[in-house]
């Protein structure tokens, strides 16, 4: 955008700003609203009158309207950085092949893992760079994209540098990077805790020395690794100034969720089996618990405790786990739609659990939330209403999307 100031107004402005929640309208929305853009920035968020007299005289001023806005989606786990097909296995799952059981036969993360190490960095950049900006077409301005598809040291690495890479490219969003350390025992290694002991030990600290990652996460679960696996993993990451996020209790509650409390996660995600000593762990160290629908959609399994989570007080995030095994899509707003509809959020939960609530889960306090300082970060919708947002199965409805103020995709 090449004009100074950027007034966005809309029927219903979406703010998300806590200052402005109430019972009531948990979103803080303006009817109407607007907010006015500066330099990437939000330098006004409130009435459209105000925002207007909030322009300089005489300042250059480009005007968009809409009938819905919110701030830019952030989607707080993703596998987006991975090559190849499992189109054959989906098929196979489908007539009633079991997922654990295809890992077990070297299928699974494996099959994804032997399409990665036969890729060079340049291909999963290409690849990664054409999925973020169909995620941002969906209304997504922040990602995180986990590694873990590469099983050991050199091919993590490429992974990570391919993600370094895609971020760096025109119109893709903000990208958070996690490495996924333990994520699936290579065929290469023999004992799952030798091999999480040499990744602890050797690949964390080479890998963090090259500043490619935020967060650290180990894929905790009974066929998976155990919470003694991690735990050493998760405190190195921590001595480390790394953040932590873990997925947990997807198949069986081994414990992770208490661990992910007591290494001071800043997530713990999937939780479909979760009981109530994981959920007050949680919320007594502020984890924030990561809903990921598609997966367990996919996966034909029940939902995970949401009224457990609720009641213990634990902030709840949606994203779409997009990988190519448990959840082909990539789109976050596809796991709104079904959050609401099969774990029975609101539509206030599931929104702030795409916004400000996976921004925190990510360390982010300016995406996710309309506020003066807050990044220009936002998108119009082609929507009447926030609540429609959950109702377009499956297809973009993102008018415009706005990220540090420029515009990604739509009508500039
Ligand atoms: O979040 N369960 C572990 N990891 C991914 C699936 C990865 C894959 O199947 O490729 C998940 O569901
Ligand atoms: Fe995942």
């Amino acid at each position: 955008m090449s004009a100074a100031f950027d007034l966005v107004t809309a029927d219903r402005l979406v703010t998300c700003d806590p200052a402005l929640a109430t019972a009531a309208d948990p979103l803080g929305v303006l009817t109407p609203g607007a907010v006015l853009l500066e330099g990437g920035r939000v330098v006004f968020a409130g009435r459209v009158e105000a925002a207007r007299a909030a322009v300089p005289a005489g300042a250059a001023i480009t005007e968009r309207a809409a009938p819905l806005v919110t701030p830019g989606l952030v989607d707080a786990h993703t596998h987006a950085a991975w090559v190849g097909s499992r189109h054959a296995e989906y098929a196979l799952r489908m007539q009633g092949a079991d997922y654990e059981a295809i890992a077990k036969a070297g299928g699974g993360i494996a099959s994804t893992m032997r399409a990665v190490r036969a890729a060079s960095r340049d291909e999963i950049a290409a690849e990664l760079t054409q999925r973020l900006g169909r995620m941002v077409r969906a209304g997504v301005t922040t990602v995180e994209v986990k590694s873990g598809y590469g099983l050991d040291l050199a091919s993590e690495e490429k992974l990570l540098e391919a993600v370094a890479q895609a971020r760096a490219a025109a119109g893709t969003p903000r990208v958070v990077a996690t490495y996924l350390a333990l994520h699936a025992l290579p065929p290469e290694a023999g004992d799952r805790g030798a091999y999480a002991a040499h990744v602890t030990q050797n690949d964390l600290p080479a890998l963090a020395a090259a500043g490619l990652f935020a967060f650290v996460d180990a894929y905790i679960d009974r066929s998976a690794f155990s919470t003694a696996d991690a735990a050493p993993l998760f405190r190195r990451a921590r001595e480390l100034g790394l953040g932590v996020r873990a997925h947990v209790g997807q198949f069986a509650d081994v414990g992770g969720a208490e661990l992910a409390a007591s290494v001071g996660a800043r997530s713990a995600d999937h939780l479909e089996h979760l009981g109530p000593s994981g959920a007050d762990a949680l919320a007594a160290a502020g984890v924030r618990a990561a809903l990921l629908p598609v997966a367990s959609f996919t996966l034909g399994q029940a939902p995970p405790p949401v009224g457990l989570l609720r009641s213990a007080g634990v902030p709840l995030v949606v994203a779409s786990d997009a990988n190519p095994g448990t959840a082909p899509t990539e789109s976050l707003p596809l796991a709104l739609a079904l959050a609401v509809r099969v774990y029975g959020l609101t539509v206030a939960e599931a929104l702030l659990g795409a916004t400000r609530e996976a921004a925190i889960s990510l360390g982010l306090t300016d995406v996710g939330v309309l506020v003066p300082g807050a990044s220009a970060d936002l998108v119009l919708w082609d929507l009447p209403h926030e609540a429609a947002l959950v109702q377009p199965w499956g297809v973009p409805r993102a008018r415009t999307v706005i990220g540090r103020g420029r515009v990604l995709s739509g009508s500039g």
